[in-house]
């Protein structure tokens, strides 16, 4: 038995055994890395307690059972009691002499983040595909609307009657309001000016800033690590992109601002795959709120130019947010249900990366 537990222990695959009511009954030492959980913690639980959002999880399991099948799932994302996100590929095998206390034997291989790194990319394509039609179309609008403008202008001075200059004044402010839309949906300039900076600076200052624009009533809530280094970035740029996602949390909060409740993390990451690329160390910032949540039928394309859930929202924010991210050599993630929505985004700090 000691010698089945040391091989057990010793293979590289997380193994987790379970009982006909989905009990744990073991779980090898990959599995307790894995799972962030140690044994002793976890035998006589649930399955169902090892991970957050177990539905898909409890399904396959169950499935396995109830039909004695074994039961293969590929790159299937299991969210960690931590919080944490992994991609792992899940194989259940029912134990079929059904003698012992082991109904199901899982393994669980992680798959690293290669899948969510194509996933990712996949998604920044079809974005980049829509900015660039976006754009191209901006600037079709933008060039005859500075000659609207100036004839407007130009026949304003010619009017005979005063009162007439009502209605070109019109032509000129709405020429002006959609050329300030026409600029936000051209984006960030694409040249970055890059500073090494201090993260927590650019944070302190939007923070001030939506604060203010709260009247006040908001509770921002920081948890930084104040070892992170200085870095290379467009402090004018990372503001912008800031300031887009911590609006958004109070705009959803609205109209009760004085229970939106915004918390700030940093922290720094070794080893991490931003795009195609292996960063030796990257900032990581949090962004959370206990709002409402991302309306389930946005959350996939949320970051998508125009893409909005509210009636006076042009649905650019995030989007001008992810270009500014993505310039830097970064990357910017979502993840929402009702009281937490998560955005966090990684900026490479080693400068030889920038
Ligand atoms: N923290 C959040 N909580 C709830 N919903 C959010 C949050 N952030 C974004 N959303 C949803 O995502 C949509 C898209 O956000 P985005 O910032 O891109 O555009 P917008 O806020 O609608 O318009 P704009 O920012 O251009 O004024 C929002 O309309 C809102 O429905
Ligand atoms: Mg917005």
């Amino acid at each position: 038995m000691k010698q089945t537990r040391g091989i057990l222990d010793s293979i590289s695959t997380s193994i987790v055994a379970l009982d006909a009511n989905l009990r744990v009954v073991a779980l090898n030492a990959a599995g307790q890395t894995l799972l962030q959980t140690s044994e002793a913690r976890c035998i006589g639980q649930h399955a169902g307690t090892l991970v957050l959002h177990c539905a898909e999880w409890l399904e396959s399991l169950t499935h396995a059972l109830v039909n004695s099948a074994p039961h293969a799932s590929r790159g299937v994302s299991l969210v960690l009691v931590s919080g944490q996100e992994v991609q792992v590929d899940i194989i259940i095998t029912p134990v079929l002499d059904g003698e012992g206390p082991f109904q199901l034997v899982v393994e669980l291989a992680v798959v690293d983040r290669l899948l969510k790194i194509n996933r990712d990319e996949t998604a920044q394509h079809a974005q980049e595909t829509s900015r660039a039609i976006i754009r191209g179309l901006a600037h079709e609008i933008k060039n005859p609307l500075g000659g609207v403008r100036g004839a407007a202008q130009l026949l304003a001075k010619e009017l005979p009657d005063a009162e007439l200059a009502e209605y070109t004044d019109v032509i000129i402010r709405e020429a002006d309001r959609l050329r300030d839309l026409v600029d936000r949906l051209l984006g960030p300039n694409r040249q970055l000016d890059p500073q090494p900076l201090n993260i927590h600076e650019i944070m302190e200052h939007v923070r001030n800033l939506i604060t203010a624009e709260s009247g006040n009533q908001v509770t921002i809530k920081r948890d930084y690590d104040p070892s992170l280094p200085e870095f290379a970035c467009d402090r004018a740029q990372l503001i912008q992109a800031v300031l887009n996602i911590m609006r958004n949390a109070l705009q959803a909060a609205a109209p009760h601002p004085d229970q939106c409740e915004i918390m700030l993390r940093s922290r720094s990451q070794r080893q991490f795959t931003v795009g195609a690329k292996l960063h030796r160390l990257v900032c990581r910032i949090d962004i959370i709120d206990n709002g409402p949540g991302i309306p389930a039928e946005l959350l996939p394309a949320v970051f998508a130019p125009m893409v909005t859930g509210r009636a006076d929202g042009t649905g650019l924010g995030l989007s001008i947010a992810q270009s500014i991210i993505c310039l830097h050599g970064g990357a910017l993630e979502c993840d929402s249900r009702p009281g937490e929505t998560r955005f966090t985004f990684y900026l490479p700090m080693d400068t030889r990366d920038a």
